[in-house]
């Protein structure tokens, strides 16, 4: 059963139907969600004890540009079990519509999450997924429900009635969309489990039903959706349905207010433990952890504790934002947390609007569990673009990619990965790896070890440069040792 563990939390914003990184690079605006009705209630993460973003990855994905997350619900495992059966079918679909190496701007999938409740009695969780396969986004959602009292995951048409509900349902839409008069196809809103399979509940208890981009019109009409009053679904509500509104309307409101307008300043982040090595003249080297944090980070930190090491973890914002301890205790054992985007997008194909937005989450995110402002941002994929150099400038971050990729990614044999960093080290280096990744977990110990015996110091990316500093909007990818003091752009 979930217990609050954070009376604070990290305010998450109601209106995140239209944020959270689900990019869309249409120039036309998601106009549905300013829509009061059909925005859906969200519960902050960080309020849900034994809470986690897991990733699914595939061995054979290649260099392709995927990021899958969606949460590991402790309480719920029939539930956890259904979203990764979930993401590994998305995953599977992209991998084999897509190639690898695929000229810019390449394919993408990407997927995360939100809470549409979480009590003792229902659980929900909101997928969305973005394709991009060379012009525009196409965005879809898919809500999954979990029913503590009987143990079970089910799909939202699982909060209806029968077939006959989801028929009267199906006709109560139908009108509905009429009468906004927007360019739909009615004859696709069909009572069909895969069209009706995002459905939650609006601070007010109305059942908000959403259709995926295209779904039921042009993809200009973005997402498509609509917000059907109690007195509609009274008679049409499962006895899950009815426990699920129950459960939302009970929630504790996500409290919009505490985001404040302005965040409080806090200082530029620094290791609490740096200071004491001098990389001009030490063997001075730099493990980078990306996209966690995840199930495997807590043990990682065990890890790098045991050998007094520091590392670099370049937090995806999403994910930091359900597990803001894991990042205070990065923080308070001497890592650096830097800015790894809020939902993982290639933020080379978007505009200055969203990659701010992407990064100003985060930063806030992060800023918020560590008591620090980050002051490096890793690209996603290392994609780099001009905007994004802009925009970090602005925001006071230097932007870091890496000299030796581990190949962790997609999992793998550790001793493989461990032999790729201890290969590539040298004085300066900067090495790609994932806490997101068991692999690359288990293959840090090998690395602890085998570097330190040939005289390494592991170190934070700033600790790399020394006095010198490093300048936002700049991009590295390794010590000055081993490019000299010119950076890379
Ligand atoms: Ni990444």
């Amino acid at each position: 059963m979930h217990r609050f563990r954070f009376a604070g939390g990290i305010a998450l914003i109601a209106a995140s139907a239209v944020g959270c990184g689900m990019a869309t690079a249409s120039r036309t605006p998601d106009l549905t969600v300013r829509a009061e009705p059909t925005m859906i209630k969200f519960v902050d993460p960080a309020q849900v004890d034994g809470l986690i973003t897991r990733t699914v990855t595939r061995r054979d994905a290649g260099d392709r540009y995927v990021h899958i997350a969606f949460p590991d619900v402790r309480t719920a495992p029939a539930l956890t079990k259904k979203l990764e059966q979930e993401a590994r079918r998305r995953l599977d679909d992209f991998v084999t519509s897509t190639k690898p190496d695929s000229p810019e701007p390449r394919p993408e999938l990407n997927m995360d999450w939100q809470l549409t409740a979480a009590t003792h009695g229902v659980t929900g969780v909101r997928l969305r997924t973005g394709e991009f396969h060379g012009a525009n986004w196409t965005n879809s959602r898919r809500t999954l429900w979990y029913d503590h009292t009987t143990d079970q995951a089910f799909g939202s048409t699982g909060l209806l009635d029968g077939e006959s509900a989801l028929q009267t349902l199906a006709g109560v839409v139908q009108r509905k969309l009429q009468e906004r008069k927007l360019d739909v196809d009615i004859s696709a809103v069909v009572a069909d489990p895969d069209v009706f399979d995002s459905m939650a509940f609006n601070p007010r208890g109305e059942l908000v039903v959403e259709f995926d981009d295209y779904q039921v019109g042009p993809g200009s009409l973005g997402r498509v959706a609509v917000a059907v009053p109690p007195l509609q679904t009274e008679a049409l509500l499962s006895e899950a349905g009815r426990r699920a509104r129950t459960a939302v309307l009970a929630a504790r409101p996500v409290p919009s207010k505490t985001l404040p307008v302005k965040p409080p300043r806090t200082p530029a982040a620094r290791s609490s433990a740096a200071g004491d090595v001098d990389c001009a003249k030490a063997k001075c080297i730099a493990l980078t952890f990306d996209d966690g944090p995840g199930p495997a980070t807590g043990e990682l930190l065990d890890v790098l504790a045991e050998s007094k090491a520091r590392a670099t973890f370049f937090t995806v914002g999403s994910s930091a934002a359900a597990a803001p301890e894991l990042l205070r205790r990065m923080s308070e054992e001497g890592h650096l947390v830097g800015n790894h985007s809020w939902a993982h997008h290639d933020l080379s194909k978007l505009s200055n609007s969203k990659i701010a937005d992407s990064l100003g989450r985060t930063q806030q995110t992060i800023s918020a569990a560590t008591g620090q402002t980050p002051t490096l941002a890793r690209p996603p994929y290392g994609a780099w673009s001009k905007d994004l150099a802009l925009t970090s400038q602005d925001m006071g971050m230097a932007l870091v990619n890496w000299d030796i990729d581990t190949l962790d990614r997609n999992g793998g044999d550790p001793k493989a990965v461990a032999e790729l960093a201890i290969k590539g080290a040298r004085p300066g280096a900067i090495v790609l790896m994932h806490d997101s990744s068991r692999t690359s977990v288990a293959a840090t110990p090998i690395i602890l070890e085998r570097l330190t015996a040939e005289g390494y110091t592991f170190v934070t990316v700033p600790e790399l440069y020394g006095s010198a500093g490093m300048t936002p909007g700049r991009l590295y990818s390794s010590g000055p040792k081993v490019i000299g003091k010119r950076p890379l752009t």
